[in-house]
């Protein structure tokens, strides 16, 4: 199988990496479930010697995300918390790095609680207004870190804009597109220097594994990235690895219609009496939604809504029957969350008023089943509201 160099997206997804098993001729990579490999003489090996540097299920995906995310190299971790934290240790004691003010609790958790302690300092702005980022910056300041659209209010950060910001001043973009894929946006092509994913979202897409990985361009950070996934060992393992494989081949189809019943769902909601705001960032109503349009294809599928209080929000989530009310996004069924007293408990109940998380915001990730029976769901437990 020999790829096209102008392959389109969603033939890169199938095909970027994937060579038949040299053993056999497999078409699907196997999984290769094995530590160690075995030395036809001393010094004499295939390329692989030991399972946590080398592991040939894991390449195949890291070189189809790497491919699909229009990267150099990938490297697959054991969640999105360890890719995160391997990014991490290209900074050195002293660094400062400015953070999307809503990015994921996780992240958040990962900087505040234990990165301070090696010394590293981290402001947190809402990167969607780059003058208030540029103002941020220090002259330590060595990362940009991103997330577009923001959890759960779908802020949208100007991606080239933030790319010109952090290279005017030496610094590296960071993006995390777990929220959009790189089938509706991708960082990489508007300036970004990495991209990491949580693979557990999107882009495994079956609600099945936890896992990360992160897509680097830079030769320096290419070098240190493969060494540091070794040193420290928190690995992808190789069924997770042939699972999110096996997610990706189909990422473009599934996009195309998460893209659609969000957008479906988001419009619904809009015009429903109980519901008085939606965050979708495919509504013209959305403030960004022409910076939006110019660099997402397809706005994804996940949307928040505001019902008015925590009682309206609890009669409705406890209402649904098909939408299921969990934690975690971008599987192929459709689940349902409460971030302030769910995903957003930690953040303090202030910082998540000024975030605009209320006690009424609504989050759904849009799934993939028939739009209708979503809306038949949504329509009888906003009954109750
Ligand atoms: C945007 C984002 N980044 C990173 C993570 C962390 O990923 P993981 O749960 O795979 O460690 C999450 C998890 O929800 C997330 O939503």
């Amino acid at each position: 199988m020999k790829l096209p160099p102008n392959a389109r997206f969603s033939t890169r997804c199938l095909h970027a990496g994937q060579e038949p098993d040299p053993a056999t001729g497999a078409i699907i990579t196997p999984i290769y479930q094995t530590s160690t490999y075995v030395q036809e003489e001393l010094g004499k090996h295939k390329g692989y010697e030991y399972a946590r540097t080398q592991n040939p299920t894991r390449e195949a995906l890291e070189r189809n995300v790497a491919n699909i995310e229009s990267g150099t190299e990938g490297f697959a971790f054991a969640s999105g918390m360890a890719a995160i934290g391997a990014i991490a240790t290209l900074l050195k004691s002293g660094d400062h790095v400015v953070v999307s003010d809503n990015t994921y609790g996780g992240t958040f958790r990962l900087f505040d609680k234990v990165l301070t302690k090696f010394q590293l300092s981290f402001s947190y702005v809402d990167t969607a207004d780059l003058e208030q980022t540029e103002r941020a910056f220090t002259p330590a300041t060595r990362m940009l870190f991103v997330e577009t659209p923001t959890n759960p209010i779908m802020r949208i950060t100007d991606l080239a804009g933030a790319a010109a910001l952090a290279k005017s001043r030496n610094a590296r973009l960071v993006v995390d597109n777990t929220f959009a894929s790189p089938s509706v946006q991708r960082p990489i092509e508007f300036g970004a220097d990495l991209v990491v994913h949580s693979t557990t979202k999107y882009l495994n897409g079956h609600s099945d594994s936890i896992g990360g990985v992160v897509i680097a361009v830079n030769a320096d950070d290419i070098e240190w990235l493969r060494f540091v996934q070794n040193a420290e060992g928190a690995i992808l393992s190789p069924f997770d690895s042939w699972l999110v494989l096996r997610g990706t081949k189909t990422l473009a189809l599934r996009m195309a219609q998460h893209n659609a019943n969000g957008l479906s769902l988001a419009q619904f909601l809009e015009a429903h009496p109980k519901v008085r705001h939606v965050y979708y960032p495919g509504l013209p109503s959305h403030p960004q939604h022409a910076l939006a349009s110019r660099q997402m294809r397809g706005f994804g599928g996940m949307l928040a809504f505001d019902v008015g209080s925590l009682d309206a929000a609890r009669r409705l989530l406890n209402g649904v029957r098909l939408l299921s009310l969990a934690e975690s996004l971008g599987g192929v069924e459709s689940l349902i969350s409460h971030p302030a007293t769910m995903t957003h408990a930690s953040v303090p109940a202030d910082k998540r008023e000024a975030l605009g998380i209320t006690d009424g915001l609504v989050r759904i990730s849009a799934g993939l089943e028939d739009i209708e029976d979503l809306k038949a769901d949504l329509v009888q437990a906003l009954d109750r509201v």
